[in-house]
């Protein structure tokens, strides 16, 4: 949907394949950027708040999304194969909630099943700074040597172990940076108002920020994927904040002007007001 003509470069593609900048290019768009919904939250949470049908919450968003995150299961059961939007198959798992600890994750598909399901990426987590560290980079490492022989990006999902938890820029950065030595093609991270180019500036492969849970203002979600555009992040995976808004069309349509349409804070705010009284007229 962007009206870019010319493809801004991709940090990392110098070298890239023909296969996996294909890929890349459906995902990230010409002008650099990327949205990409994740709806992959039941795989640790179950039935998360207003995900409860993925299908029904995704179906009025889609038109603005540049990926869909979402794991075999929920693909297969919910969303319809020819919804258009590429798909990003999260491939690591086998935790939850209720169990002992979020980070004793493994790969739980195998690279027959990523090309059966024709997943335009897959992504993985990797808890640095928990007990699991080891294991969880062993399962991004091993994920990539899968994949490159098909040329299907790797996404490494940084989640924050128990030492990381205050999410400061410098621990994230460590994170983003080891993600891509072991060869993630894109790193998802949070946004850290502190500091936050230490984290982009020190990783080669393109950056993209995740929400967490849901921000207590609209305007807050604007400003935080704002500045960390700014500062060097190409783009959002951003599930709650969107889709557990009251109104997720237009924030989905708001968030959407920031990251492609150059819009600053207050005038997403200004689109998102005017979408939300036009549906509510
Ligand atoms: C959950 C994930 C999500 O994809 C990621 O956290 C983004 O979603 P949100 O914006 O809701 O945090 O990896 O396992």
């Amino acid at each position: 949907m962007s009206e870019t003509t010319t493809r801004a470069p991709l940090r990392g593609a110098a070298n890239m394949s023909w296969g996996m900048k294909n890929r890349l290019s459906r995902l990230i768009q010409p002008d650099g950027h990327c949205f990409f919904l994740p709806i992959d939250h039941g795989y640790f949470l179950g039935p998360t708040r207003c995900l409860e049908e993925p299908a029904k919450t995704i179906e009025p968003l889609l038109p603005w999304a540049d990926g869909l995150f979402v794991t075999r299961g929920v693909l297969r059961a919910a969303i319809p194969a020819d919804c258009g939007v590429p798909i990003i198959l999260r491939v690591s798992g086998g935790t939850s909630i209720s169990g002992h600890d979020l980070a004793d994750e493994t790969l739980v598909a195998t690279i027959e099943e990523i090309i059966r399901c024709n997943a335009t990426a897959v992504g993985v987590s990797v808890f640095v700074g928990s007990d699991y560290e080891k294991q969880t980079l062993e399962n991004l490492a091993d994920l990539v040597s899968m994949c490159e022989g098909y040329e299907i990006p790797v996404m490494a999902v940084t989640a924050v172990g128990k030492e990381l938890e205050k999410r400061a820029a410098r621990y994230l950065a460590l994170a983003c940076r080891i993600a891509a030595e072991l060869g993630a093609r894109v790193v998802k991270t949070y946004y850290a108002a502190e500091d936050f180019e230490t984290v982009t500036n020190g990783c080669p492969v393109p950056v993209v920020m995740a929400g967490g849970p849901k921000c207590k203002t609209d305007l807050e979600v604007f400003e935080f994927v704002y500045d960390g555009i700014q500062r060097g992040a190409i783009g959002v995976n951003l599930g709650r904040n969107v889709w557990q808004n009251p109104h997720p069309v237009a924030i989905m349509r708001a968030l959407y002007a920031v990251i492609h349409e150059k819009a600053t804070p207050k005038q997403a705010h200004e689109v998102f007001q005017e979408i939300k009284e036009g549906s509510a007229a």
